[in-house]
């Protein structure tokens, strides 16, 4: 009897140890555990041709200089060529390939008219692609009644066309195969829905939309796995490359000085995330520390928690977008007093983070948060 009792004392120890791991956690939970006992990729990404959109910059530069060490060949692709050579030299630098293992592709998402070109391209340097890594993209930083309808269309045509474009492209060549990976990077935006972000999220809600329906239709094709990355808040030049009201405007450069990316998660630790995904066919991970991980936990569950808090929840959620628009506007002040009166020191006001980035306002610190992604 005693026996039995310890074997349902552990039974209940193991799960609540996991879930009190969540605390400390900066991805979903099967993703922890995958990182814990699962497959490693340097096990199982190597000897592969894995085609990385995006590679200029941000997650793709690093998952390219990741997956170089992998001893896999690379393909890079995203607009500036001059930017996919600095990569590949890391790559050569600090993996263990060699000149012929990677190839810098120049491609447009948006020119859908290309992509098959590129295809062929690829295939006729390496003969097989096994990995997709649908990458590229831009983020947003504007208010749905400020922004153009441009800007909207933009982000469909590049974060979703080109994307389901490049896919449909790559496919016939997986099918034939009956075997590949395609891995997508979204966003947690999708999950818990952040202000300032409307086309963005609904560029990436169409993505998850596409896959998922792609999914059942490749049901015959187990061979041929999906991986769905949606990274919260992470290092990269999303923000400072992000659409604002109108195609032609520049979005205020949150990195100056440093700044402003303390509280996201550095590039290397959301990549080699993304590789023990790709290695364990993990079908959907969350990647992001909190509160962006929680908030994508208790989100669904919103509305019911609305019934039980008399409206407490939709106010707290409704601040939180608030100061967001907030700060987005103390960005464009500080900005522009800074270019004003380069020489005037400006006023730093310390917002009681640790570290964290300085606010400029007469009088003293608004705002106790600063939500970017
Ligand atoms: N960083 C985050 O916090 C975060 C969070 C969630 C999701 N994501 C997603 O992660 C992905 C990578 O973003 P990142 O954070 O690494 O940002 P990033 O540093 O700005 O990199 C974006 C990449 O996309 C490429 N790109 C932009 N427009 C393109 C076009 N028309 N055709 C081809 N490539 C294009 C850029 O290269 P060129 O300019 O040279 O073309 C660059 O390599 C995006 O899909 C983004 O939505 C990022």
């Amino acid at each position: 009897m005693d026996g039995e009792l310890w074997l349902w004392a552990l039974c209940a120890l193991l799960p609540a140890l996991w879930l009190l791991s969540l605390f400390f956690a900066d991805s979903d939970l099967r993703l922890l555990w995958a990182e814990w006992m699962g497959r490693r990729p340097e096990w199982e990404l190597t000897d592969m041709v894995v085609w990385v959109t995006g590679a200029s910059s941000g997650i793709g530069e690093e998952l390219a200089v990741q997956l170089s060490k992998l001893g896999v060949s690379l393909v890079l692709s995203a607009r500036r060529v001059q930017e996919l050579e600095r990569v590949k030299r890391r790559c050569l630098e600090n993996g263990s390939l060699r000149e012929k293992d990677i190839l810098v592709l120049p491609l447009d998402l948006t020119d859908t008219n290309s992509h098959e070109t590129a295809t062929k391209a690829v295939l006729q340097e390496f003969g097989k692609i096994d990995i997709l890594v649908n990458n590229g993209g831009k983020g947003q930083r504007s208010l749905v009644l400020e922004a153009n309808l441009d800007v909207f269309r933009e982000l469909i045509n590049l974060n979703y066309l080109g994307t389901v474009s490049l896919t449909k492209c790559v496919l016939p060549h997986m099918i034939e195969r009956k075997q590949g990976k395609i891995v997508t990077v979204n966003s947690i935006v999708i999950i818990a829905p952040l202000a300032l972000t409307s086309g963005y999220c609904a560029s990436k809600h169409a993505l998850q939309g596409f896959f998922s329906t792609l999914q059942r239709e490749l049901i015959n094709y187990p061979e041929i796995t999906f991986c769905n990355v949606y990274p919260g808040p992470v290092q990269s030049n999303i923000v400072k490359n992000a659409l604002t009201e109108e195609l032609t405007k520049i979005a205020p450069n949150p990195m100056k000085g440093g700044l402003y990316q303390y509280y996201k998660m550095p590039t290397s630790r959301c990549v080699r995330l993304m590789l023990i995904s790709m290695a364990n066919n993990l079908k959907e991970v969350w990647i992001s520390g909190h509160p962006h991980l929680l908030g994508a936990y208790i989100w669904p569950f919103i509305p019911v928690m609305k019934c039980l808090m008399k409206n407490g929840a939709w106010l707290r959620t409704g601040k939180v977008g608030e100061a967001r628009k907030e700060n987005y506007r103390d960005l464009f002040l500080e900005l522009f007093l800074e270019v004003q009166t380069p020489k005037a020191p400006l006023l730093l006001l310390d917002q009681g983070i640790p570290g964290g980035p300085p606010l400029l306002e007469e009088g003293g610190p608004v705002h106790a948060t600063r939500s970017w992604d």
